[in-house]
């Protein structure tokens, strides 16, 4: 069958809604178009970008008639770089949609009609949020017509370009990041033009610089540089150390991490400390955590103590139960618990995350926890004496990465038949499918469902929910 409508052509168009994941929703007839940064009530004039059998995917050209909820993107690369796809939009209509994704997910993907959704936890902070940043060096700049034409093509350091994974937007700042990102970029990017050190070639995988993360300690104010190169050339940055110390004064770490694979990740084969300690270390509640270049630790500190707070109250422990923290990464959840637990049990596929979270186990001399380094979508089929060997759980923790869980691990859990399971999940999406899973195979019933906004500006919303047994 002929596609109704084809990439490259323009159309006009009225924005609807926006859809889960950020774009806005058009329709010509019954076929559905995602404009990117569309917002209801909005005409446009749209590019189709992608064209399928069942949906096209559309940017905007020119704004014909605008939107009563728009506000002007304080962000100089909103247009451009993918990563903010709600700035246009007032932070309380941002919450408005968010939620209502919410619950039209658990209402029509789940089938939950009559359940009570609470009202979302907003983000105390909506700029400089961030304690992380995994910038990317690029050979291809991400230009169009006369923008910033006076910067070299051949470099750049900043953002991927969203649908173009070659190219990076040259950024002079980013505003969720860290305050002190300009300096770190400026510092970084002429360091490396000066001394003519190649930038990646994310095609043909040559190039030597890769990506430039910065991370800070919230509470600490202490801060991490880590640059991960594609050889072991350490050497080169003696200078620019020098140079990022003189202009900041919390700088706390710099690290050279060697990254000869393929795939984009910041974690590599081997790393040098340039300057300081090995590590950051960030308080959280009454808890400090080691955090090192390759530890996953939540990206909104503020938010993350607020989160952990809603896990303990959903938890409602008392000190004779036993909790099993499933996807625990550096132990926070776990660590963040074991007070009022009898002993806690975390699960981890990540080695680098089970070291952390045993460490940080010593450093706050929490000795009722233990780490165990598995696969959850296998260790019990390949483990199951475990199931017999470990005392079971009053409470279970399950905090996925996006995709949620595996399909095998919901018998699991039916199985262990805890009194309370506190899902926690940046997906809601996955999260509401592993709950209509979980409720057909064990005796649970929703109790709470807790949006948080970790993410201002984002698609992305936090959901918090609290599944009891039904006995
Ligand atoms: C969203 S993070 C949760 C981190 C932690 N709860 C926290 O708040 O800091 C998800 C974690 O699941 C881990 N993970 C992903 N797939 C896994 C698997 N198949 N088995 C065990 N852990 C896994 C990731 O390494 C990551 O640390």
């Amino acid at each position: 069958m002929e596609k109704p409508i084809k990439k490259g052509q323009d159309l006009s168009v009225k924005i609807e809604d926006i859809a889960f994941g950020g774009a806005g929703i058009a329709h010509i007839d019954d076929f559905i178009i995602f404009v990117k940064n569309g917002l209801p009530g909005q005409k446009v004039q749209v590019r189709v970008t992608k064209a399928k059998s069942s949906f096209a995917e559309a940017r905007i050209l020119e704004v014909l008639e605008q939107s009563p909820k728009y506000r002007q993107a304080p962000c100089p690369y909103f247009e451009y770089c993918g990563g903010c796809s709600h700035q246009n939009l007032a932070y309380d209509r941002q919450i408005e949609y968010l939620y209502a994704q919410v619950k039209q997910l658990y209402q029509h993907l789940g089938g939950f009609g009559s359940v009570d959704i609470l009202p979302t936890v907003q983000s105390r902070e909506i700029y400089r949020y961030r304690n992380k940043m995994e910038f990317a060096f690029s050979n291809r700049r991400w230009t169009t017509g006369d923008y910033e034409t006076e910067k070299p093509e051949n470099f750049a350091l900043g953002l991927r370009a969203p649908g173009n994974f070659w190219k990076a937007i040259d950024l002079n700042d980013c505003l969720i990041a860290p305050e002190e990102t300009p300096v770190v970029l400026r510092i970084v990017r002429n360091f490396a033009l000066k001394n003519n050190l190649s930038p990646h070639n994310q095609k043909r995988h040559t190039g030597f610089l890769r990506h430039l993360v910065l991370r800070k300690a919230l509470n600490t104010n202490q801060l991490m540089i880590n640059i991960v190169t594609s050889d072991n050339q350490h050497h080169v940055f003696q200078p620019l150390v020098g140079e990022l110390a003189a202009e900041l004064n919390n700088l706390s770490c710099v690290v050279n991490t060697i990254s000869r694979t393929l795939s984009g990740t910041t974690i590599g084969e081997k790393q040098h400390i340039l300057f300081g300690e090995d590590h950051i270390l960030e308080k959280v509640g009454n808890l400090s955590f080691k955090i090192s270049p390759a530890s996953f630790f939540q990206t909104n500190t503020v938010m993350a103590e607020m989160l952990y707070n809603i896990v303990a109250k959903y938890a409602a422990l008392n000190t004779s139960e036993v909790v099993w923290d499933l996807y625990c990464g550096a132990g926070s959840i776990a660590l963040y618990l074991a007070e009022q637990a009898k002993e806690v049990i975390g699960f981890e596929i990540v080695k680098a995350a089970v070291k952390d979270a045993r460490e940080n186990a010593v450093l706050n001399q929490i000795e009722n926890v233990q780490f165990i380094e598995g696969n959850l979508d296998k260790i019990f089929s390949k483990k199951p004496e475990l199931l017999d060997e470990l005392p079971k759980p009053d409470v279970l923790i399950i905090d996925p990465p996006r995709g949620g869980m595996h399909p095998k691990l919901i018998p699991v859990v039916a199985q262990l038949n805890p009194q309370r399971i506190v899902y926690v999940s940046c997906n809601p999406a996955s999260q509401v499918r592993d709950i209509k899973m979980l409720l057909e195979q064990g005796a649970y019933h929703i109790a709470k469902i807790q949006p948080v906004d970790m993410f201002p500006h984002t698609p992305h919303i936090e959901v918090v929910t609290r599944l009891m047994r039904t006995d």
